[in-house]
C-alpha cells in the first residue's frame, strides 16, 4: 500500500506552503541547507529551514558555546550569521538551482528590524517561506524576549505579515509561560503556521573549573528531553488555535513524529538528533511509512490530532 506523505500548510489568510513529506531540518542543525550535500541526502526532507539570519551580519557569543548535558545539549550560538544580503546573493540562488524547500529564520532586536530583514526576501527566487525566531531580545523594550507577551508577539508577527507575501511561520519560546495564548495571538494578528517550541533556557557548571560551562553562562536545552515539554504545549495549543503547527523539540525517531502529528502538528521539525545521525530523516520517514502501511493508514494527514479527546 502506497501512503500519502504530503503536507499543505496553509494558514487562514490563503497563504499555502506545500511539503512533500512532514519532515523539516530545524534552524541552526542543518546550515544553509545546500552546506550538507555529501552529509546527508538533501532529497530526503520536506524541507529545511535556515540558520537563524539577522539584518546585519553576527559574531556570536564567546566559546565555548555547545555542552552536552542528561537527555540533550545545551548551545548558546548567539545567532552567528552571514546577514541577510548573503542569504539573497549567495544562497537563494543554489536553493532554487537544487530545488530545495527552503523557509528562512529571521531574527532581530526590533520591530525595525525584523521587517526590513523579512522585506529583503520579498520576491527573492528560491525562499520559499519565513520563520520569525521571536525568541530574541527587544531591545527597545529592557531586553525581554519578544515571544514571552501575547500582545509583543502579536505585535511583530503583523509588522512582519504587512511587510511579506511570503507563507509566515513563527517559533514560539517555551519560557514564555502562556505559549498557547501567544500562539493565538501571532494566529490572529496573521501567522501562516507556528513552530512549537525553540530551546528551553538551561545551564551546566564545570565542577572543576567551579564555573559554568557556555561562555555565555545559559544557553538553550534542546535534544530528547525536551520531547515530553514541546509535546504538552502543542497538544495544548492545537486545541486553540486553526492554522497548521509545527512541531519541534526533542524528535528524534518516527514514534517522536507521530506523537506529535497525534498531538495535532501538521507538521514537524529534527534539529538536535540530525545533528547526531544524518540517516536520520531517511530513517524517520521509512518508519512512519511502515507504522501508516501496518494500520492500514493511506494518508498522514488522517492521523492529525487524532490522539485528541
Ligand atoms: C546548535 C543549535 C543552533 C540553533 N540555532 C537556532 C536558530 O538560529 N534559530 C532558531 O529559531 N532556533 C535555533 N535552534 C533551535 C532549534 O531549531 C530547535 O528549535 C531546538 O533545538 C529544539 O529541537 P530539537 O530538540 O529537535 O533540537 C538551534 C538549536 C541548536 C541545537
Amino acid at each position: 500500500m502506497d501512503v500519502n506523505f504530503n503536507v499543505e500548510l496553509a494558514g487562514s489568510g490563503g497563504r499555502s506552503l506545500n511539503l512533500k513529506n512532514p519532515l523539516l531540518l530545524a534552524s541552526g542543525t542543518c546550515g544553509y541547507a545546500s552546506d550538507l550535500e555529501g552529509f546527508t541526502d538533501l532529497s530526503v526532507p520536506g524541507g529545511f529551514i535556515s540558520k537563524g539570519t539577522t539584518l546585519k551580519p553576527r559574531e556570536g557569543n564567546p566559546q565555548p558555546r555547545i555542552a552536552e548535558v542528561e537527555g540533550g545539549m545545551l548551545n548558546s550560538i548567539g545567532l552567528e550569521n552571514a546577514g541577510i544580503e548573503a542569504i539573497v546573493r549567495q544562497k537563494a540562488p543554489v536553493w532554487r538551482k537544487l530545488g530545495l524547500t527552503v523557509i528562512v529564520n529571521i531574527a532581530g532586536s526590533s520591530i525595525d528590524e525584523y521587517v526590513t530583514t523579512a522585506a529583503s526576501l520579498e520576491g527573492v527566487a528560491g525562499i520559499a517561506g519565513i520563520e520569525l525566531n521571536i525568541s530574541c531580545p527587544n531591545v527597545k523594550a529592557g531586553g525581554e524576549e519578544f515571544g514571552m507577551d501575547p500582545a509583543t508577539a502579536a505585535a511583530v508577527t503583523r509588522a512582519v505579515r504587512d511587510a511579506t507575501g511570503l507563507p509566515l511561520f513563527v517559533k514560539l519560546t517555551p519560557g514564555s509561560g502562556r505559549v498557547s495564548q501567544v500562539a493565538a495571538a501571532v494566529a490572529s494578528a496573521g501567522a501562516d503556521a507556528v513552530t512549537l517550541i525553540n530551546t528551553f533556557k538551561g545551564m551546566a557548571i564545570d565542577i572543576r573549573q567551579r564555573k559554568p560551562l557556555l561562555g555565555n553562562i545559559t544557553g538553550g536545552l534542546s535534544g530528547p528531553v525536551l520531547k515530553p515539554v514541546a509535546l504538552a504545549m502543542v497538544y495544548e495549543t492545537a486545541g486553540i488555535i486553526d492554522i497548521p503547527i509545527i512541531a519541534c523539540g526533542g524528535i528524534s525517531s518516527a514514534r517522536d513524529a507521530l506523537e506529535f502529528i497525534m498531538a495535532g502538528a501538521h507538521a514537524f521539525q529534527v534539529g538536535t538528533a540530525f545533528m547526531v545521525n544524518p540517516a536520520l530523516p531517511a530513517e524517520i520517514l521509512a518508519g512512519m511509512k511502515q507504522f501508516l502501511q501496518d494500520e492500514g493508514v493511506e494518508d498522514i494527514n488522517q492521523l492529525v490530532g487524532c490522539a485528541r479527546a
